[in-house]
């Protein structure tokens, strides 16, 4: 689904590379950091990054596909405080999307690796729903069980947008793949219904993440793709608290819009507020914005 993969340059994060934001970092009171990518866990300097956040007293996660849990395990449970591991379904179905054979039996023993350094480290999971996955909803809240995990949260393939390392949108035949035909949009509607009525415990409780309305924006999605409506916005605040960090120093105020400056000359305060960056947060609207309205993975962080 994400063309991040095909990047060729090879180039990772360094943990030196940080210090220059050590400052800022505290006087923008900066207090969690994701980890993701490309793949978090094939990072060579891995643990120092994680030391040089958690003596800054981040909150620090790691967005992963678990293939390497297992293998990393004593890192990875040293050095962050939670994790979120990519299940697109249940084992056959998540090996299939993954392409992957026996990457949900791998990721099971990295869970089991990861638990036995710390038994108590919060590790849940995150499904991209779309074309191979949509009827499997509740299959994957079965597999999440399975696993042992904290939570489960869902969100709709991104089809539309220029992110995911996207050197342009995707034609049609492509988002074809991804995307939901009219009848399977029919399916994932009625399996979104199933998944709120034999599961309206584990939403209430938090162990699927989202509301009943929120799941079922999910179908409304893929449907508003179909009929080419312009889909609603969803209420963020992305850019105004936070920002992301590309491997090559871009800086953008959230994962869909264009790079506003590079943090590998300038502070991470600098960066986020250079005449570029300043300017695109004083013009975003986010509820007229068409990047916004199909985004699929919106942030409203409040205090
Ligand atoms: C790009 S991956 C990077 C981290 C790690 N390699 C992984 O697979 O979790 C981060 C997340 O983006 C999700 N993702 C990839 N392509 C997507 C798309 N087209 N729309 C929505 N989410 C997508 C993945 O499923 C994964 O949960
Ligand atoms: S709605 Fe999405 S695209 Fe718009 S600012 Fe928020 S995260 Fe970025």
């Amino acid at each position: 689904m994400c063309d991040i993969w095909k990047r060729k340059d090879g180039r990772e994060f360094h943990a030196a590379d940080l210090e220059r934001h050590r400052e800022s970092i505290r006087t923008l009171g900066v207090k969690h950091v994701v980890l993701t990518g490309g793949e978090p866990l094939l990072n060579r300097e891995l643990g120092a990054i994680c030391e040089f956040f958690h003596d800054l007293g981040l909150r620090v996660t790691l967005l992963t596909t678990g293939l390497l849990l297992q293998k990393k395990a004593d890192v990875v449970a040293r050095g962050f405080d939670d994790i979120i591991i990519s299940i697109d379904g249940p084992p056959e179905v998540h090996d299939r999307i993954r392409r992957v054979s026996g990457a949900f039996r791998t990721l099971q023993k990295g869970v089991m690796e990861v638990r036995s350094h710390r038994s108590q480290i919060l590790i849940s999971c995150r499904t991209t729903v779309q074309k191979l996955n949509h009827t499997h909803l509740r299959a994957t809240v079965s597999a999440a069980r399975s696993l042992g995990l904290d939570s489960i949260s869902f969100l709709a393939a991104d089809i539309s947008s220029a992110a995911f390392n996207r050197e342009e949108r995707w034609a049609p035949e492509r988002q074809k793949e991804i995307a939901l035909s009219r009848a399977e949009v029919s399916e994932l509607e009625e399996e979104i219904e199933l998944l709120i009525q034999m599961h309206q415990e584990d939403i209430d409780r938090g162990f699927i993440v989202e509301s009943n309305a929120k799941l079922r924006r999910i179908g409304t999605r893929f449907r508003e793709h179909i009929d080419g409506t312009p889909p609603k916005a969803p209420i963020c605040n992305a850019p105004w608290v936070s920002a992301v960090i590309e491997v090559d120093g871009s800086v953008r105020p959230c994962f869909f819009h264009p790079s506003v400056s590079n943090a590998h000359q300038l502070t991470l305060e600098e960066a986020i507020n250079s005449e570029t960056a300043l300017s695109f947060r004083s013009r975003l609207q986010v509820a007229s914005n068409p990047v916004c309205q199909r985004c699929v993975c919106s942030l409203n962080y409040a205090r």
